[in-house]
């Protein structure tokens, strides 16, 4: 498929065709700019390819989006809190009396938030948001992880959801996306790379088109950019 914005003259996406295979783990990576979150926002069916198109199982994701939609665990660059307890802002959308505690506590486990649910003073309980506790942005960032997983999504993306975590947490988090490996469609744009070596796919995108598919190390060896890049560490 290909996608330019509405008046633009350059394409966003060019001819880019590839497969996101179930269960598996696939990853996008590319400077900024390259067309990563575009690419995100076509598979969300959020925009609408200029040309070609997006089909889950054979079919147009445009026949019934809201069903597409319903399968899907999205964690943004940005996670918003509202105004609620830490349980309800992770079983989000949830009436507070219908909330799975077991399933709250079990996404929390896997979005490593025990250490901060044990901190706080009301636990699952507290307040966070604009007027409650102040949580730092790689705490947020593991809530909307949290929240995504509550979900029990068929298919969980992660657009540079790591962005804001220090070293240890961004391992942690990559611990944890490592372990649900194979259990659900996983879809990342990660700014370290350390995040994406052990994805079963990756695409290096560069100026809207895909330079590279493989593993880490096939493109590594396939893209001599992209090895530059695995030697300085970071894709800055
Ligand atoms: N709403 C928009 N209108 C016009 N151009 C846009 C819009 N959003 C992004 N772009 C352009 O599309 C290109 C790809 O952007 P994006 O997909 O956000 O890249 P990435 O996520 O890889 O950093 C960039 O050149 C960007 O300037
Ligand atoms: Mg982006």
């Amino acid at each position: 498929m290909s996608f330019r914005f509405p008046d633009a003259d350059e394409l966003v996406l060019d001819n880019v065709s590839l497969t996101i295979p179930h269960h598996q783990t696939t990853a996008f990576v590319g400077s900024s700019g390259a067309g990563k979150s575009t690419l995100l926002d076509l598979t969300l069916g959020l925009l609408d390819p200029t040309s070609g198109e997006v089909l889950c199982g054979g079919r147009s994701i445009g026949e019934d989006l809201a069903a597409w939609h319903a399968t899907l665990g999205v964690v943004p660059q940005d996670v918003y809190l509202i105004d609620h307890t830490l349980a309800e802002n992770i079983a989000f959308g949830a009436q507070t009396d219908m909330i799975d505690y077991e399933r709250v506590r079990e996404v929390v486990r896997l979005a490593m938030l025990e250490e901060l649910v044990a901190q706080l003073p009301d636990g699952l309980g507290t307040l966070v948001g604009d007027r409650g506790v102040r949580i730092s942005g790689g705490q947020r960032q593991r809530v909307g992880l949290a929240r995504a997983l509550y979900r029990n999504p068929r298919v969980l993306i992660l657009d540079e959801a790591t962005s804001a975590l220090d070293n240890a947490t961004e391992y942690e988090i990559a611990q944890t996306l490592n372990g649900l490996q194979g259990t659900m469609t996983i879809v990342i744009v990660a700014h370290r790379l350390s995040t994406v070596r052990s994805v079963d796919r990756l695409h290096y995108l560069r100026k809207g088109r895909v330079a590279a598919s493989g593993t880490f190390e096939e493109v590594r060896a396939a893209d001599a950019e992209f090895a530059r890049l695995v030697e300085l560490g970071s894709l800055d």
